[in-house]
């Protein structure tokens, strides 16, 4: 069965969009944290669909959501119409964003969201010069491709925007790695200032940084790094967007998003993955005046759909609900502390890392 659709679909899907495993699976059936293949094997499932699946599968709460927005007929009428559950979705993420007077923006992939906020900030600042971090990734198009800082997922040069690059804040690979912690922010500040002065023509629009790389191999600076460096890019009226596409919703635990972590509100954060539990579902949210400095008509035809947004809204209300940020810290912690005792055993486990 799971041979016969790997060779359809070596046969009609391109070759740059990998597989797992050498014998790949098909997931038919998923219930709580368990996935069940083609072949009947069933999977406790660490991955949930890239970070996607946050509060597990087949939750009664988000298909009775769906089902009751499918029964209506509406499945889509474009954002030119309002639509209840996008109003209310932007409401609810409006109010737990920390920035203040928001404004949300929805898309329908992380991608999107983060390309719609260099939209933004490069219209606000009329500069397309950014600040981005290497080892970092923010999507597959061209503005978000270029400010990704790894080989591996830059599948073009081509970059509508002149990007200078900082430190990742790896502490085990790279200049600034083995530094204590003070030591490291002030080593990191020193670089973008020398960055700005020797790279940009000063006039920069924004940083985008994901307060923890997840593709990179989830990476986090030490805490603080964006506060001191949110006081230099002040300095220059420099916007900070916190691509919070892997942090967000609780899920390092400690903090709702991760820029809580650095003490420090950014003026865009972006969202996707796990606010629409597998439903295509992302966004942009910033203040007021940010959001609105876009000076022509810009709008998503799918973004925040009636589906998407009736699926957003039962998933967030399930993690408040739930308080699944604080099972987050607690699980987390279980984790960290069984897989440190593990590699301690095991010297080829350089480290390990992670938060909730
Ligand atoms: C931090 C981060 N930003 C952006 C994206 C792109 O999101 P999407 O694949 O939904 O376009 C990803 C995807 O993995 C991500 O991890």
């Amino acid at each position: 069965m799971t041979d016969d659709l790997l060779a359809r679909h070596q046969a009609v899907l391109p070759k740059w969009m990998p597989l797992y495993y050498a014998e790949p699976i098909e997931i038919v059936s998923g219930s709580g944290c368990r996935v069940t293949d083609a072949n009947g094997r069933s999977y406790l499932d660490f991955f949930g669909g890239v970070l996607t699946t946050m509060i597990g599968y087949d939750v009664p709460e988000v298909r009775e959501a769906v089902e009751r927005q499918l029964r209506t007929g509406v499945v889509h009428t474009s954002t030119l119409y309002l639509i209840r559950q996008q109003v209310e979705l932007a409401e609810k993420i409006a109010r737990l964003s920390g920035i203040e007077d928001a404004r949300v923006f929805f898309t329908n992939s992380g991608t999107e969201a983060n390309e719609a906020a260099l939209l933004v900030a490069t219209n606000l600042r009329r500069s397309n010069q950014i600040l981005a971090v290497r080892n970092s990734y923010h999507g597959r198009t061209y503005a978000a491709m270029g400010a990704t800082g790894h080989r591996s997922w830059s599948a073009s040069s081509l970059n509508p925007l002149q990007v200078a690059w900082l430190h990742s804040g790896d502490r085990l690979r790279g200049l600034l790695a083995k530094l204590d912690e003070a030591d490291h922010i002030e080593a990191a500040v020193e670089d973008l200032r020398e960055v700005l002065a020797t790279q940009t023509a000063g006039d920069v629009a924004c940083l985008i940084a994901e307060p923890i790389q997840g593709v990179g191999g989830f990476v986090s600076a030490p805490d603080g790094l964006f506060a001191a460096i949110k006081k230099v890019l002040d300095e220059y009226g420099i916007l900070l967007i916190s691509d919070e596409v892997q942090t967000g919703w609780g899920r390092t635990g400690e903090h709702f998003w991760g820029y809580q972590a650095h003490g420090v509100t950014p003026d865009l954060l972006t969202f996707a993955k796990g606010i629409g539990n597998g439903f295509a579902l992302a966004g942009v949210v910033g203040r007021a005046e940010v959001m609105n400095a876009v000076q022509a008509i810009s709008f998503s035809t799918f973004g925040g759909n009636p589906i998407s947004t009736a699926a957003g809204n039962a998933v967030l209300d399930y993690v408040l609900d739930h308080n699944l940020q604080e099972n987050a810290q607690r699980i987390g912690a279980i984790l960290l502390e069984g897989l440190r005792a593990v590699a301690a055993d095991h010297p080829a486990v350089a480290e390990v890392r992670g938060r909730g």
